[in-house]
Formats: structure tokens, sequence, C-alpha cells
């Protein structure tokens, strides 16, 4: 949701060290950024609306500064300006926050009455002036930062200085991540491991409620109800390189292409073809009869897809819900009941609310999660991991694949629990997985996406049909597009376009059919030819030969279980090429952010 980071230490270029680990960030959230460092015993504040380079241009990196924090916003309360960005100073105390403090109306109304003039629209801005009230108090930091703690409610990750005591960098946080690192006399903070991967891939994970208390030759832990104790120091797997474009043009681009690596790393590291390895290395699932999937975004969509597979091929009823949705509506499960949750990030706020509604319910939970000791990893009854690697693109593709792979994994073994995968079929998905990779590499080097590209990037609507899978698999397609090109695409069961929507197919209004489930073939053809006779421009992505259509790409046939891996493909860059030609932001499209951590 947005990037943090802090740096304390012998070092004097600390204000290069910040910037360097926020551009590292910038893909959380990116509508403002700000530093604040000591300076001749002051606290300097230089912040400015807008990306990273506009703010760098206001400062200079050859003062010598040993201590500071820095902020990439992505706004929540108050729009994106130079005032609202952060970081926020009031009195003694300047901070920078990722997350919503909840009661931040009632706790302004509160500091109002005591004399405090607020100068932003932020909630970030009344934690500042309650912790400044606290300590005009206590007149012990730690104190106040404890208090501070019983008063917020919400979310916040904090970046904290004190000008009574600039010899020290405090951190704290709940439920939005934070993690702390050393090396050395260096010290930092920072929302996730890319920012310090120049320094370090050793690093400790704030839990909620830690304070941590960093000086240029110490560092602690501090919690209210255990005062000081050690953490655990954890090993980031990726490294420098996994976080740096390597000659491609976007991060996005980078990361489709190592789709076919990631893919395998992800299915390798679960199943070598036996039955033998789904059993040691994935949870027992045989005494689960009703499946919930949670999610968001793509991950959402990855639910869909497993949802049709579990139920076609396992045939066990599944319920895929977005998480904002479930958090808060009647559910009905039981001890039969497996609540999935999925997330890139682990740190998405209304998955992690499903997650411990299922929990408060005492219902089994499983994650699927890319990044390692996030929230939902750590909360979840079970977690599996993804081998997608640092995801930093805002638009995922990598990680959604990966998703897919392992959740197909799951699905084989509950198909084998249940007895319904025959030995030859076994034989014949072990066989495609080692075709697998070349048949993704093979798509991703098919050069027809940039033509099709060229001759609809500039409609405003473009449509996605498809049955079954191949609708599920059309959502992610749809989202790819919507997200960075800022089309309106939309993706439609085949069956349902006539229900309405068919009144906005105009003359070349394109329709992007996907057929892969030959039992669906001749009745999505028919819908598309619905499109098509009003005037509709038809891009079949299939594994036969349509005729009668503006565009046909042509994908292998594989079981369904791998099916949604090669459909995606074409998706994926179709969506590139049109966002490349319409000039967006690929890797940072506007008003997004890569980890929704409120709500
Ligand atoms: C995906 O391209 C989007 N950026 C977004 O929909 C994302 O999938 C969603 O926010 C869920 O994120 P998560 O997987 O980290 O929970
Ligand atoms: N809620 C704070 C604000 O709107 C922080 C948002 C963020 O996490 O970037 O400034």
């Amino acid at each position: 949701m947005c990037g943090i980071v802090g740096y304390i230490g012998t070092k004097p270029n600390a204000i290069k060290t910040i910037i360097d680990g926020l551009e590292a960030l910038e893909y959380r959230g990116y509508d403002s950024a700000g530093i604040a460092y000591v300076e001749k015993n002051q606290i300097t504040i230089k912040k400015k609306e807008g990306r990273i380079a506009t703010l760098k241009k206001t400062l200079d990196f050859d003062l010598p500064i040993f201590m500071g924090i820095g902020h990439t916003r992505w706004a929540t309360h108050g729009e994106p300006n130079e005032k609202n960005s952060h970081p926020h100073q009031c009195g003694k105390f300047t901070i920078v926050h990722n997350g919503i403090i909840e009661n931040y109306a009632e706790l302004k109304k509160e500091l109002e009455e005591k004399g405090y003039i607020f100068k932003s629209d932020t909630d970030t801005e009344v934690a500042c002036a309650m912790l400044d009230a606290i300590y005009q108090e206590e007149l012990d930091i730690l104190k106040t930062l404890s208090i501070a703690e019983q008063k917020l409610k919400g979310s916040y990750a904090l970046g904290i200085l004190c000008s009574d005591d600039l010899n020290t960098l405090y951190a704290m946080r709940n439920k939005s991540p934070l993690i702390v690192a050393e090396k050395g006399e260096n010290k930092f903070i920072a929302s996730d491991v890319p920012a310090i991967l120049s320094y370090t891939n050793e690093y400790y994970l704030l839990d909620d409620f830690d304070i941590a208390i960093l000086k240029e030759n110490s560092l602690s832990f501090y919690h209210p109800k255990k005062g000081y104790f050690e953490k655990e120091k954890l090993i980031f797997e990726g490294n420098v390189e996994s976080s740096r474009k390597e000659g491609y043009e976007h991060y996005m681009l980078k990361e489709i292409h190592e789709q076919p690596k990631v893919i395998m790393d992800t299915i390798q590291y679960y199943y070598d073809g036996t039955k033998e390895s789904l059993d040691k290395n994935l949870p027992n699932l045989d005494k689960y009869n009703n499946i919930h999937i949670v999610a968001c975004g793509s991950a959402y969509h990855t639910g869909l897809v497993t949802k049709t597979l579990i139920e076609e091929i396992v045939e066990l009823p599944v319920t895929c819900e977005i998480a904002s949705e479930y958090r808060y509506k009647k559910v009905f499960y039981d001890e039969s009941t497996l609540v999935i949750v999925i997330s890139q990030s682990g740190e998405t706020a209304d998955t992690l609310a499903s997650l411990r509604k299922a929990k408060k319910d005492h219902i089994d939970t499983l994650a699927i999660v890319n990044v390692i000791g996030s929230s939902i990893a750590r909360e979840a009854d079970n977690v599996l991991y993804i081998k997608a690697g640092c995801e930093i693109a805002v638009a995922t593709t990598k990680a959604y694949s990966a998703q897919l792979a392992l959740l197909s994994l799951l699905t084989l073994k509950l198909a084998i629990i249940h007895n319904k995968i025959e030995v030859q079929e076994l034989s014949t998905i072990n066989g495609q997985l080692v075709e697998l990779p070349n048949m993704i590499e093979k798509l991703i080097l098919n050069d027809q996406y940039r033509k099709i590209a060229t001759n609809i990037y500039q409609r405003e609507d473009i449509f996605y049909l498809g049955r079954k899978l191949d609708y599920a698999i059309s959502m992610e397609g749809a989202l790819k597009l919507k997200e960075i090109s800022y089309i309106n695409s939309v993706s439609y069961p085949a069956g349902e376009l006539k229900h309405g929507t068919i009144s906005l197919v105009e003359k070349n209004t394109p329709v992007i059919g996907i057929i892969t489930d030959s039992t669906m073939k001749e009745k999505t053809i028919s819908n598309l030819k619905e499109t098509s006779a009003r005037g509709a421009s038809i891009i079949a992505i299939s594994t036969e030969v349509i005729s009668d259509v503006a565009e046909l790409i042509l994908i292998p046939t594989v079981h369904p279980l791998w099916q949604a891996l090669l459909t995606i493909i074409p998706l994926q860059l179709i969506a590139y090429e049109i966002a490349k030609l319409r000039g967006c932001d690929i890797d940072k499209p506007r008003n997004l952010a890569k980890s929704v951590t409120v709500e």
C-alpha cells in the first residue's frame, strides 16, 4: 500500500540510502513521496506530490546525513498532494505511516480540544499528534509508543523520529507489514525486503505491537506485554537481480518471461510425478468435502479456475468468494470445510480478515502465498508458498501463474484421494508437465500480440467471453487489460452477454473469445457470432481452428489441470502490448498499489 524506508548508521549518505530503498518499493504505492532526516540536530522534511523522481530534485544527496525516514504514499485519507504526503510532523514527533487509523476522527476531535491544529486531511497526522500529546505527559518515548498502541485502532506500520532523541529510530506495527534489518553499524526499517536487498538478505519481521529501537550501535525489540525480547532472523531467498529489470523494458514483461521457470519451480517443489510426493508435500485433504476459496483480484481469479477444476474433476462443491464480501457475509461451513485463502503479498486486508473470520469459527485454513513470513502466511493453519520470487509489477503475472500451478496440484491430490484420476490420465498429466515450459515459452514468443494490439488499442470497450474454465480465465484477461491500459475491458460468461450487455457491441468492438473446452466450443462460437453479427471484431484464443474470426491465436490442448497456464499467456501479452501502445505506465498503473493492506 505504501513504501516506508528508514536508516540510521555510520554511513553519511542516508538520503541516498533511503531514496534508493523507496525506489525499490515504489511499486507499492506512488502518488506522493517524502523524507525526513536529521541535520545539525534538527529534523528536516522534504516532501512532494507525484513520483520519487520529483522529490529527488529537491534533495542535496551530498549532505552528510546519518539518519532519516522516507515514504511513498498510496492515499487513503486526503487526496494525493504535498500537504497530505508523508512524513508528518507534530510537536516532538515526525512519522511515516502505512495503513489506516480507523478511529482517527475521534482522536482528532480529542486532540483539537487539546489545542492541536492540523495542516493535512490525513489520519497519519492525527496519529503523530497523538504521539506528541501522550509524550507531553509521559516524557518517555517507549512508554508513549506502548500507550499509543492501545489508543490507535486500525492498521499501521510507523517509522518514528522524536526530536528529544535524535540518536534513535523507532518503528512499530499493527497489521501493516514492516521489517527491520542490520548490516554492521547500519540499521534499516522497510515495508518490504527489496528496499534493503543491496545491503543484506537477512531481516526481522515485526509482529503486531512489536516496537523496534534502532541505534547506530544497537538494535533491540520491545513489546508492551513482554518487555525487551529477541527476534528470529529470517533470510530472503531472492536476490538483488530478481528485483531488477535485467534488460526488459518493464518488470511486467520480465515477469511474464519468468513464468516457465516459476511455474516449474513451484510444481517441482511439491511434485515429482508421484502420488507420494503430493502426500508428503501437500496437506492432508481427505477430510474435506466442502471447500471455500477466498481472495481478491487476480488471486480470486485463480480461485475461480480452481473451483471449476475441482468441481469438474473431483466432483466436490467449491465456493469461491471475493474476500471483501466473504468477511462480512453469512457463510455456511462446518468441520468438513477447508477455507483456502490466496494472496501473493500475504498482506491483503480483506483476505487477512476472511482468514481470521474462518479461524475464529475454528474452520481449518490453508494459505497459498508468495511472500514468506507475511501476515496471512503466519496466521493460516497451513501455508503453501508459491515459488514466484519477488514480483515487482503491480499487475500480477508470474504469481498468478504460480498460484494456478500450485492449486492444480492441490486439485490433482484431491482427485487422487477421491479416485477420480485413472492411471493413464495421470501418466498424461505427468507427460505434459515435461512439455509445459516449452509450450509456455513458445506462446510468449508468438508475434501475433502486437499486431492484434495495434488494431484494437484505441478502443474504449473490449469484451472477453468464455464458458466454464474459459470464463474463469477470461476474468483475469479482462483485469490485466483494465489494470494497465485503463480500457473498460469486461469478462462475461459467453451465454450471458445477450442478456443486456450485448447492447454495447457496435461495429469493430473487439470481442476476445476463449475456447479451450471442446465441450463448449460450438456454444461459444454461436455466442461469438451473435456479436460479430452486430459488427464485433472477433479475436479467438482457441485450441482448435475457428473460422470467420479477425484473428485466431492457436494454443496447444493440454489436460484441464494445465490448460489455464497456457491460455493466460496471450491474454497477458495482448494487455501488455495494448498498454504500451497507449503509453501507459505499465509497472505502476494509476490509482493502483501492489498490496492493498487497507479496506
Ligand atoms: C493483480 O494484477 C492486482 N494487482 C490485484 O488484483 C491483486 O491480485 C489483488 O490486490 C490481490 O493481491 P494479493 O494477491 O497480494 O492478495
Ligand atoms: N492512511 C495514510 C494516508 O492516507 C497512509 C496511506 C498509505 O499507506 O500510504 O496518508
